[in-house]
């Protein structure tokens, strides 16, 4: 007996429900019926993934398509890529495709976001469904429309904002996901509770250790609660003209520290969230805008979940992190799209539970900040 559970993220006409449980792709013909009945549809997915699940879906949804093909990508951060998806639009043109088409991304961020832009810029703008296949693009990027792919100026500077037409978070599809990317994904999660939902950061303080070990009744509760926070911010700012900002919560240190690092696995993108939501709560203790409590709770959580929480805690940080001077890191905040008028943008929290975007840190303090965290 299958037990799914979903929501819907409320956008008008482009609305569309996240559903969350086990098994689901082998049962994504009766899932995702009114989306893929009598289409011609093409799983997208990386060379990693399709060993283990691409059967499965594709069958799947042979079953109720007018036509099934699928592309494989190369596995890994390389592939979001300008040149990999001008590849990857000739290849589905070359299938002959109509504005009825709809392309399904199987895998995680990369696929989630190369998948979706090359839906967003087909034919002015095809379908598409998102089936994420890491914690990570579970409770984040397969949800809110934000589809692109990064640039020599840096991550995530081309793209468009496309809404899938339903999500299916499988969640066992995450057994076969890496411990740390496990705990990488983790740390999205433990954004949801540090932003803005302090009795689900007390959730997960007493029940982060069960997600971990994939008991499935908490790592469904925990991609839930997720997912219907990043819904609840993304119908409320599609666009992030305000609050879908908070979501940065880590993340102006956190794409400093993953430059610096260089995008090799060394340092993964939730891992380099963790150490940079570390450092807000650090930087807000130190502009007595929150107490050295909750700082020190805060960072508690993520050490005890195998997380960094820091500079020095951080799994590079005798190489390339630390091997970094402070100056040249809020260089590298500087050029963070973020960045507003020539002015750095932190999400910094009030305390567990109430973050807000903030534009006028003082360097000095940022400075103090980061080289307290070498420590
Ligand atoms: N991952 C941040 C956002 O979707 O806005």
């Amino acid at each position: 007996m299958h037990s799914d559970s979903s929501l819907t993220v409320g956008l008008g006409d482009r609305a569309y429900d996240i559903i969350v449980g086990r098994d689901l792709l082998a049962r994504a013909d009766n899932l995702a019926a009114a989306q893929l009945t009598d289409r011609h549809v093409i799983i997208i997915t990386d060379s990693q993934v399709a060993g283990y699940h691409l059967d499965s879906l594709a069958s799947a949804c042979s079953r109720v398509a007018r036509r099934c093909d699928t592309l494989t990508i190369t596995a890994g951060e390389a592939s979001k890529s300008m040149s990999v998806l001008s590849v990857l639009l000739e290849d589905i043109l070359a299938l002959g495709v109509d504005r009825g088409v709809v392309l399904v991304a199987l895998g995680g961020g990369v696929v989630g976001d190369l998948a979706g832009f090359a839906a967003a810029s087909l034919l002015r703008g095809v379908d598409f469904i998102q089936v994420p296949t890491s914690l990570l693009a579970q409770v984040d990027s397969s949800v809110g429309g934000k589809t692109g792919v990064n640039a020599a100026a840096g991550k995530n500077l081309i793209g468009a904002f496309h809404q899938p037409r339903l999500v299916l978070a499988d969640t066992a599809v995450l057994d076969t996901l890496p411990d740390r990317e496990l705990r990488a994904g983790y740390a999205e999660v433990a954004k949801y509770g540090l932003l803005g939902d302090a009795e689900f950061f007390e959730w997960l303080e007493a029940h982060g250790a069960d997600v971990l070990t994939r008991e499935p009744q908490a790592l469904k509760d925990a991609i839930m609660t997720s997912c219907a926070a990043k819904a609840r911010i993304v119908e409320a700012d599609e666009r992030e003209a305000g609050t879908r900002a908070l979501l940065n919560l880590g993340h102006t240190f956190g794409h400093a520290l993953e430059a610096t690092a260089g995008y090799d696995g060394s340092l993964l993108h939730g891992e380099a969230v963790a150490a940079g939501m570390g450092l807000a709560f650090d930087l807000a203790q130190h502009l007595d805008l929150c107490t050295g409590q909750d700082a020190v709770r805060a960072k508690a959580h993520l050490d005890a979940s195998g997380l960094p929480f820091s500079l020095a805690s951080a799994p590079v940080c005798h190489t390339s992190v630390c091997g970094t001077s402070s100056d040249a890191l809020i260089q590298l905040m500087q050029r963070d799209k973020k960045v507003r008028d020539g002015q750095m943008r932190f999400v910094l929290p009030r305390g567990i539970g109430d973050s807000f975007v903030c534009d006028d840190v003082p360097i000095a303090a940022l400075h103090h900040v980061l080289e307290e965290s070498r420590q």
